[in-house]
């Protein structure tokens, strides 16, 4: 008992100043969070804090945003105040009696949740060891690609040295949002493989394992982790992006008290697309959320057509790694960044042959560990290289698999790119040839005309949409070698796919522009659109909505469904793309 006291004492009582020291880290330069060697405190703390500074970030956003938009210059002060200054501004959100409201058309309960497992109750208060520390400005958050929680990508990071606040010359006229579930736990691993697999290698061999130094914990280690749902962190992660979205663009819900009608939201019928919608409304409407808006619960299941969730159409989905031979292009490079680390830590296990595929596994079990246990003795076992090692294991993965440079991504993102064409020139889709619903395309599930969508998916279908939007300077590092890590990197998994990862769809009015603008902002970073045709390139990334639709739809032309997913594709020796099509 007196025991359990003192690790409780040295814990919880850093909260407070933690927070604020990386608060601080993070808005004074946005550089990563700096860990002091003499401190200790879990795992779990250091993600909470993490976690507010972000919010800090978004609150530092908006005070600037205001600032810009709405109070007064401060070289008018010694004018006269205007006569409205000081009168209040009240907005009455929801409307009494939406005439778009039809409860009916959006059952809570479509079915198809896929299965889930329930994971272990964390107690970090009781049972965190102290974390692994470091002293440089690396950040383990930040290095495990598509596993990691996302964060404010810094401004010119993708190339544009614009912020997501609107330019003083502008007003934001509306916002599509689409973004990705939260912290989830382990998911679609083939049995065997992942954290589950290594664990149950461990457990079959356990009567002749030992083990000793840094591995010695295995000794008491069980296998917490649930499947495929989200963790209570992905909660938080997604009820923070609601409020973070609301203080961002609550002025559009002006649009709907004025139209007597209420948004409608997206998502996936899978249990983590749910859960992640409606802590995403929460966070954005408040509690309770009926009457607040209506949300469009599609069917994830195969053989269905829905743009959130595309590859349960698409037939040549199921070829894994389609257009590539032989093992998963990742599994080259996981053998030359983890040689030695086999070697290492196998030191330290007997009785047991440590391969390539275990000790990746334990890396994977730091950040499954740590988002759903919020802390893990994994972690410290890798070093600095080692987790920059893993991180790009990511993204060969993701290129590969999901994005410019597997065939059938372009396709498989095309869907969903008609339907912001069609939300964006206010015109009904006339063919669905894609993976497009018909069914759902109607004024109640689909509406045109609004000026906040909200569309929650998977990563892989974030970055299949990137790539059907042709955005390709997230391409322009061409092929990924599976023997080293580039210098240049411009396609990053922890920065494009992480966890609640978010894209803005920002629209603009601005008096320099004599059309409307828009602007594509992913993670907050301001992405490049001169290379689509018709574009130019702008100091704050914008393009006309007119040049940027004529862009996608050519993207829509040239993109055959049909061919990419329901025929026999051959590729010759040495074929590869970086455009995310066949040919
Ligand atoms: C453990 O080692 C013994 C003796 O070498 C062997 O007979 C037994 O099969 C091993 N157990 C497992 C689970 O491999
Ligand atoms: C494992 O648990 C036992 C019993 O609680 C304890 O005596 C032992 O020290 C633990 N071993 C490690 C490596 O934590
Ligand atoms: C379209 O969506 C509706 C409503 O969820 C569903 O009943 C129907 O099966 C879907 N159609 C296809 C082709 O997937
Ligand atoms: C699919 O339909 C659209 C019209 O919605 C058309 O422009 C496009 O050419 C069609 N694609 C194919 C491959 O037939
Ligand atoms: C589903 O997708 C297929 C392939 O694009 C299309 O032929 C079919 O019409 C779609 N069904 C609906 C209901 O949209
Ligand atoms: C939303 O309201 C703003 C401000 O009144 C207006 O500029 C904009 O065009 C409206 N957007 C839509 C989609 O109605
Ligand atoms: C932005 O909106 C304000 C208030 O509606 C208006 O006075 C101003 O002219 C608008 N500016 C632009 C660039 O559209
Ligand atoms: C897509 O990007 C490529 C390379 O950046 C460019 O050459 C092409 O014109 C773009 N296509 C469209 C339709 O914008
Ligand atoms: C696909 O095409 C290849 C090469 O033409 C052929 O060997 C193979 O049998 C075909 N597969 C199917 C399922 O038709």
């Amino acid at each position: 008992m007196a025991e359990q006291g003192s690790r409780l004492d040295s814990s919880l009582p850093v909260f407070t100043p933690d927070v604020k020291r990386m608060g601080g880290v993070y808005l004074g330069d946005s550089s990563p969070p700096l860990y002091s060697s003499s401190a200790r405190r879990s795992l779990f703390l250091r993600v909470s804090a993490a976690f507010f500074a972000g919010f800090l970030i978004c609150l530092a956003v908006v005070a600037r945003y205001t600032s810009n938009q709405s109070c007064l210059p401060f070289s008018a002060l010694s004018a006269l105040l205007p006569m409205d200054v000081g009168t209040p501004e009240w907005h009455q959100y929801p409307p009494a009696e939406p005439t778009n409201a039809f409860p009916s058309a959006f059952p809570s309960n479509v079915g198809y949740p896929g299965p889930t497992q329930a994971g272990a109750e964390p107690g970090v208060a009781a049972t965190a060891p102290a974390y692994p520390l470091h002293s440089n400005d690396f950040n383990i958050f930040r290095s495990w690609g598509s596993s990691s929680p996302w964060y404010s990508i810094p401004r010119g990071k993708f190339g544009v040295d614009s912020s997501p606040e609107a330019p003083d010359t502008c007003n934001i006229t509306g916002v599509h949002l689409l973004h990705r579930h939260g912290a989830r736990y382990p998911a679609d691993f083939v049995s065997g493989t992942g954290p589950a697999g290594f664990a149950s290698r461990l457990n079959k061999n356990a009567e002749n394992i030992t083990v000793t130094g840094p591995l010695s914990f295995l000794d008491n280690w069980t296998y917490k982790l649930g499947s495929e749902g989200l963790t209570p962190f992905g909660r938080s992660q997604l009820f923070d992006l609601g409020v973070s979205m609301r203080m961002r663009y609550g002025f559009l819900l002006k649009n709907f008290s004025d139209t007597n009608s209420l948004p409608v939201f997206r998502t996936d019928s899978q249990t983590r697309m749910l859960d992640s919608a409606h802590n995403f409304a929460l966070g954005f409407f408040g509690y309770p959320l009926e009457g607040q808006y209506q949300q469009e619960i599609m069917i994830e299941a195969k053989g269905f057509n829905n743009t959130l969730a595309p590859y349960r159409s698409c037939p040549n989905n199921d070829i894994p790694y389609i257009g590539y031979r032989g093992a998963p292009p990742a599994d080259a490079w996981k053998a030359v960044y983890l040689r030695d680390t086999v070697h290492r830590l196998q030191r330290y296990v007997h009785g047991f042959d440590l391969e390539v595929r275990d000790v990746y596994a334990m890396q994977e079990l730091c950040a499954f560990e740590t988002v759903a246990l919020g802390y893990s003795k994994f972690c410290e076992l890798f070093t600095q290289k080692e987790w920059e090692g893993f991180d790009y294991s990511y993204d060969i993965n993701y290129w590969y698999g999901l994005a410019w440079g597997s065939p059938i991504a372009r396709a498989e993102g095309i869907g969903y790119v008609q339907e912001l064409v069609s939300r964006l020139t206010q015109t009904p889709i006339e063919t669905h040839n894609t993976s497009t619903n018909a069914t759902l395309h109607n004024a109640v599930t689909f509406p045109l005309g609004n000026s906040l969508y909200v569309d929650a998916t998977h990563e892989t279908v974030v970055l299949n949409v990137l790539t059907a939007l042709n955005l390709s300077s997230f391409a322009a590092m061409g092929q990924l070698p599976t023997d080293h890590i580039p210098k240049r990197r411009t396609f990053r998994s922890a920065e494009l796919a992480p966890y609640a990862t978010n894209v803005q769809f920002q629209l603009l009015s601005c008096s320099t522009e004599p059309d409307p603008q828009i602007r594509v902002i992913v993670n907050d970073g301001v992405v490049p659109l001169a290379n689509l045709d018709g574009c130019q390139h702008h100091p704050d990334g914008m393009c006309s909505i007119h040049a940027f639709v004529d862009a996608q739809k050519e993207n829509i032309r040239s993109t055959d469904w049909n061919f990419v997913c329901n025929t026999n594709l051959t590729f010759p020796d040495g074929w590869k793309t970086t455009t995310g099509y066949p040919v």
